[in-house]
Protein backbone atom coordinates (compact mmCIF):
# COMPACT_ATOMS: atom_id res chain seq x y z
CA UNK A 1 0.00 0.00 0.00
CA UNK A 2 1.16 3.15 -1.21
CA UNK A 3 -0.84 5.42 1.34
CA UNK A 4 -2.58 4.69 4.29
CA UNK A 5 -4.79 6.84 6.65
CA UNK A 6 -6.16 5.31 9.59
CA UNK A 7 -9.05 7.56 10.97
CA UNK A 8 -6.88 10.70 10.65
CA UNK A 9 -8.17 13.46 11.85
CA UNK A 10 -6.74 17.09 12.24
CA UNK A 11 -8.18 20.01 14.45
CA UNK A 12 -7.05 24.08 13.76
CA UNK A 13 -7.62 25.29 17.39
CA UNK A 14 -6.45 29.75 18.30
CA UNK A 15 -8.16 31.34 20.85
CA UNK A 16 -10.97 32.43 19.26
CA UNK A 17 -12.09 28.97 16.90
CA UNK A 18 -12.05 25.63 16.65
CA UNK A 19 -12.12 24.18 12.91
CA UNK A 20 -12.60 20.41 12.69
CA UNK A 21 -10.94 20.27 9.10
CA UNK A 22 -10.36 16.16 9.06
CA UNK A 23 -12.33 13.96 10.51
CA UNK A 24 -11.99 10.67 11.17
CA UNK A 25 -10.96 10.22 7.40
CA UNK A 26 -9.42 6.68 6.78
CA UNK A 27 -8.27 5.86 3.16
CA UNK A 28 -6.31 2.81 1.11
CA UNK A 29 -4.21 4.12 -1.84
CA UNK A 30 -1.94 1.19 -3.76
CA UNK A 31 0.52 0.82 -6.26
CA UNK A 32 -1.06 2.06 -9.55
CA UNK A 33 -4.27 3.76 -8.38
CA UNK A 34 -5.12 7.25 -9.05
CA UNK A 35 -8.01 9.26 -6.67
CA UNK A 36 -10.08 12.17 -7.26
CA UNK A 37 -10.83 14.16 -4.35
CA UNK A 38 -13.44 16.55 -4.40
CA UNK A 39 -15.93 18.67 -2.08
CA UNK A 40 -16.39 22.04 -1.36
CA UNK A 41 -14.35 24.88 -0.65
CA UNK A 42 -13.38 24.80 3.25
CA UNK A 43 -13.88 20.70 3.89
CA UNK A 44 -10.61 20.09 4.43
CA UNK A 45 -8.51 18.63 0.97
CA UNK A 46 -5.92 20.53 1.34
CA UNK A 47 -5.46 19.59 5.27
CA UNK A 48 -6.13 16.03 4.40
CA UNK A 49 -3.11 16.86 1.61
CA UNK A 50 -1.03 17.87 3.76
CA UNK A 51 -1.64 15.65 6.14
CA UNK A 52 -1.51 12.93 3.97
CA UNK A 53 2.21 14.24 2.69
CA UNK A 54 3.74 14.40 6.22
CA UNK A 55 3.54 18.21 6.05
CA UNK A 56 1.08 18.69 8.85
CA UNK A 57 0.82 15.98 11.61
CA UNK A 58 -2.60 15.06 12.50
CA UNK A 59 -4.37 14.94 16.33
CA UNK A 60 -5.64 11.63 15.74
CA UNK A 61 -4.96 8.24 13.66
CA UNK A 62 -2.30 7.21 11.45
CA UNK A 63 0.01 8.22 8.54
CA UNK A 64 1.51 5.53 6.57
CA UNK A 65 3.51 6.17 3.08
CA UNK A 66 5.12 3.34 1.42
CA UNK A 67 4.39 1.52 5.16
CA UNK A 68 6.36 4.13 6.97
CA UNK A 69 5.17 6.72 9.33
CA UNK A 70 6.50 10.11 8.28
CA UNK A 71 5.73 11.38 11.58
CA UNK A 72 7.72 8.74 13.80
CA UNK A 73 10.54 9.94 12.01
CA UNK A 74 12.86 12.59 13.16
CA UNK A 75 12.30 16.15 11.45
CA UNK A 76 15.55 15.51 9.28
CA UNK A 77 14.62 12.23 8.57
CA UNK A 78 11.12 13.36 7.33
CA UNK A 79 12.54 15.94 4.81
CA UNK A 80 14.67 13.03 3.31
CA UNK A 81 11.94 10.46 3.02
CA UNK A 82 8.96 13.24 1.72
CA UNK A 83 12.05 13.83 -0.63
CA UNK A 84 12.13 10.58 -1.88
CA UNK A 85 8.66 9.19 -1.65
CA UNK A 86 6.37 11.80 -1.98
CA UNK A 87 5.94 14.38 -4.62
CA UNK A 88 3.49 17.16 -3.77
CA UNK A 89 1.74 19.78 -5.61
CA UNK A 90 0.50 22.86 -3.47
CA UNK A 91 -2.07 25.26 -4.43
CA UNK A 92 -0.51 27.89 -4.06
CA UNK A 93 2.48 26.84 -5.52
CA UNK A 94 5.39 27.52 -3.11
CA UNK A 95 8.12 27.68 -5.78
CA UNK A 96 11.14 29.50 -4.00
CA UNK A 97 10.79 33.28 -5.13
CA UNK A 98 14.41 33.91 -5.54
CA UNK A 99 15.43 30.97 -7.93
CA UNK A 100 14.66 30.52 -11.51
CA UNK A 101 12.57 27.81 -12.86
CA UNK A 102 15.17 25.14 -13.44
CA UNK A 103 16.79 26.08 -9.90
CA UNK A 104 13.11 24.87 -8.31
CA UNK A 105 12.56 21.68 -10.24
CA UNK A 106 16.32 20.77 -9.24
CA UNK A 107 15.85 21.73 -5.34
CA UNK A 108 13.95 18.22 -4.15
CA UNK A 109 16.78 16.30 -5.91
CA UNK A 110 19.35 18.31 -3.30
CA UNK A 111 17.28 16.94 -0.50
CA UNK A 112 16.85 13.59 -1.96
CA UNK A 113 20.81 14.03 -2.21
CA UNK A 114 20.78 12.38 -6.19
CA UNK A 115 24.09 13.96 -8.36
CA UNK A 116 23.70 17.19 -9.16
CA UNK A 117 24.05 16.13 -13.04
CA UNK A 118 21.37 13.73 -12.74
CA UNK A 119 19.40 16.51 -11.29
CA UNK A 120 20.03 18.97 -13.79
CA UNK A 121 19.67 16.13 -16.65
CA UNK A 122 16.21 15.23 -14.99
CA UNK A 123 15.23 18.89 -14.45
CA UNK A 124 16.21 19.77 -18.40
CA UNK A 125 13.34 17.18 -19.15
CA UNK A 126 10.36 18.11 -16.89
CA UNK A 127 11.04 21.78 -17.95
CA UNK A 128 10.68 21.10 -21.54
CA UNK A 129 7.67 17.97 -21.04
CA UNK A 130 5.83 20.67 -19.17
CA UNK A 131 6.33 23.64 -21.99
CA UNK A 132 8.83 25.76 -20.01
CA UNK A 133 12.11 25.87 -22.28
CA UNK A 134 11.73 29.57 -22.84
CA UNK A 135 10.90 29.98 -19.29
CA UNK A 136 13.90 28.21 -17.65
CA UNK A 137 16.06 31.35 -16.16
CA UNK A 138 12.61 33.51 -15.13
CA UNK A 139 12.03 33.58 -11.57
CA UNK A 140 8.24 32.61 -10.34
CA UNK A 141 7.32 36.54 -9.97
CA UNK A 142 7.65 36.70 -14.18
CA UNK A 143 5.55 33.57 -14.92
CA UNK A 144 1.76 33.26 -15.78
CA UNK A 145 0.04 31.62 -13.21
CA UNK A 146 -0.01 28.37 -15.38
CA UNK A 147 3.41 28.40 -16.32
CA UNK A 148 4.05 28.48 -12.18
CA UNK A 149 1.78 25.60 -12.46
CA UNK A 150 3.79 23.26 -14.52
CA UNK A 151 7.10 24.44 -12.75
CA UNK A 152 5.50 23.38 -9.72
CA UNK A 153 4.51 19.85 -11.04
CA UNK A 154 7.65 19.49 -12.38
CA UNK A 155 8.94 19.86 -9.59
CA UNK A 156 7.31 17.63 -7.74
CA UNK A 157 8.03 14.85 -10.66
CA UNK A 158 11.84 15.50 -9.62
CA UNK A 159 12.81 12.73 -7.58
CA UNK A 160 10.26 10.15 -9.53
CA UNK A 161 8.28 9.74 -5.98
CA UNK A 162 6.12 7.09 -5.35
CA UNK A 163 3.31 8.97 -4.17
CA UNK A 164 1.76 12.07 -6.18
CA UNK A 165 0.08 14.35 -3.75
CA UNK A 166 -1.75 16.95 -6.01
CA UNK A 167 -3.69 19.98 -4.63
CA UNK A 168 -5.50 21.48 -8.16
CA UNK A 169 -2.60 21.10 -10.29
CA UNK A 170 -4.57 21.82 -13.27
CA UNK A 171 -6.94 24.70 -11.47
CA UNK A 172 -4.70 27.29 -13.58
CA UNK A 173 -4.60 25.64 -16.77
CA UNK A 174 -6.01 25.57 -20.85
CA UNK A 175 -7.35 22.97 -22.16
CA UNK A 176 -4.09 21.81 -23.67
CA UNK A 177 -1.74 22.06 -20.95
CA UNK A 178 -4.37 20.44 -18.18
CA UNK A 179 -4.38 17.57 -20.59
CA UNK A 180 -0.55 16.76 -20.76
CA UNK A 181 -0.75 17.43 -17.13
CA UNK A 182 -3.42 14.98 -16.45
CA UNK A 183 -1.91 12.89 -18.81
CA UNK A 184 1.06 12.46 -17.10
CA UNK A 185 -0.62 11.63 -13.49
CA UNK A 186 -2.03 8.80 -15.60
CA UNK A 187 1.32 7.44 -16.93
CA UNK A 188 2.82 8.06 -13.07
CA UNK A 189 -0.30 5.81 -11.41
CA UNK A 190 0.18 3.68 -14.60
CA UNK A 191 3.92 3.25 -13.90
CA UNK A 192 3.24 1.59 -10.29
CA UNK A 193 2.70 5.11 -8.90
CA UNK A 194 0.20 6.15 -6.85
CA UNK A 195 -2.09 9.63 -7.70
CA UNK A 196 -4.02 11.70 -4.61
CA UNK A 197 -5.24 14.83 -6.48
CA UNK A 198 -7.53 17.48 -4.87
CA UNK A 199 -9.60 19.13 -7.72
CA UNK A 200 -12.71 20.96 -8.58
CA UNK A 201 -12.82 19.95 -12.74
CA UNK A 202 -14.01 17.14 -14.30
CA UNK A 203 -11.74 16.98 -16.89
CA UNK A 204 -9.25 15.72 -13.98
CA UNK A 205 -11.80 13.41 -12.18
CA UNK A 206 -12.40 12.04 -15.37
CA UNK A 207 -9.00 10.57 -15.35
CA UNK A 208 -9.33 9.06 -11.74
CA UNK A 209 -10.17 5.78 -11.53
CA UNK A 210 -11.61 6.48 -7.78
CA UNK A 211 -13.56 9.58 -6.61
CA UNK A 212 -14.13 10.24 -3.50
CA UNK A 213 -15.91 13.30 -2.08
CA UNK A 214 -15.21 15.47 1.69
CA UNK A 215 -17.83 17.44 3.36
CA UNK A 216 -17.15 19.16 6.54
CA UNK A 217 -13.90 16.98 6.84
CA UNK A 218 -15.33 13.52 6.53
CA UNK A 219 -15.83 11.56 3.53
CA UNK A 220 -19.82 11.81 2.06
CA UNK A 221 -19.19 9.32 -1.08
CA UNK A 222 -16.64 7.47 -2.38
CA UNK A 223 -17.21 6.16 -5.84
CA UNK A 224 -15.77 3.87 -8.78
CA UNK A 225 -15.25 6.30 -11.95
CA UNK A 226 -14.87 4.88 -15.44
CA UNK A 227 -11.85 7.30 -15.81
CA UNK A 228 -9.06 4.43 -16.14
CA UNK A 229 -8.20 3.67 -19.88
N1 LIG B 1 -3.74 27.00 9.20
C1 LIG B 1 -5.04 27.05 9.50
N2 LIG B 1 -5.47 27.58 10.67
C2 LIG B 1 -6.79 27.62 10.98
N3 LIG B 1 -7.77 27.16 10.19
C3 LIG B 1 -7.41 26.62 9.01
C4 LIG B 1 -6.03 26.55 8.60
N4 LIG B 1 -5.98 25.97 7.37
C5 LIG B 1 -7.25 25.70 7.03
N5 LIG B 1 -8.11 26.08 8.01
C6 LIG B 1 -9.58 25.89 8.01
O1 LIG B 1 -9.82 24.49 7.90
C7 LIG B 1 -10.90 24.23 7.00
C8 LIG B 1 -10.40 23.34 5.86
O2 LIG B 1 -9.45 24.08 5.09
P1 LIG B 1 -8.77 23.47 3.77
O3 LIG B 1 -7.77 24.46 3.31
O4 LIG B 1 -8.30 22.10 4.09
O5 LIG B 1 -10.03 23.40 2.80
P2 LIG B 1 -10.12 23.04 1.23
O6 LIG B 1 -11.15 21.98 1.10
O7 LIG B 1 -8.77 22.78 0.72
O8 LIG B 1 -10.70 24.39 0.59
P3 LIG B 1 -10.44 25.05 -0.89
O9 LIG B 1 -11.23 24.24 -1.89
O10 LIG B 1 -10.96 26.44 -0.73
O11 LIG B 1 -8.96 25.01 -1.15
C9 LIG B 1 -11.40 25.59 6.54
O12 LIG B 1 -12.52 25.93 7.35
C10 LIG B 1 -10.23 26.52 6.81
O13 LIG B 1 -10.68 27.82 7.11
MG1 LIG C 1 -7.56 23.74 -0.64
Amino acid sequence: MLLQLDSVSKTYKDAHSTVHAVEDVSLQISEGEFVAVQGPSGCGKSTLLLTAGGLLKPDAGSVKVNDQDPYAMTPDARAEFRAQSIGFVFQQFHLVPYLSVLENVMAPGMAAKSSISEIRERALHLTERFGLVDRRHHVPAKLSSGERQRAAMARALLNQPKLLLADEPTGNLDHQNAETVLNDLSEFAANNGAVLLVTHDERAVAHAQRGIILQDGKIATTSIGSGAE
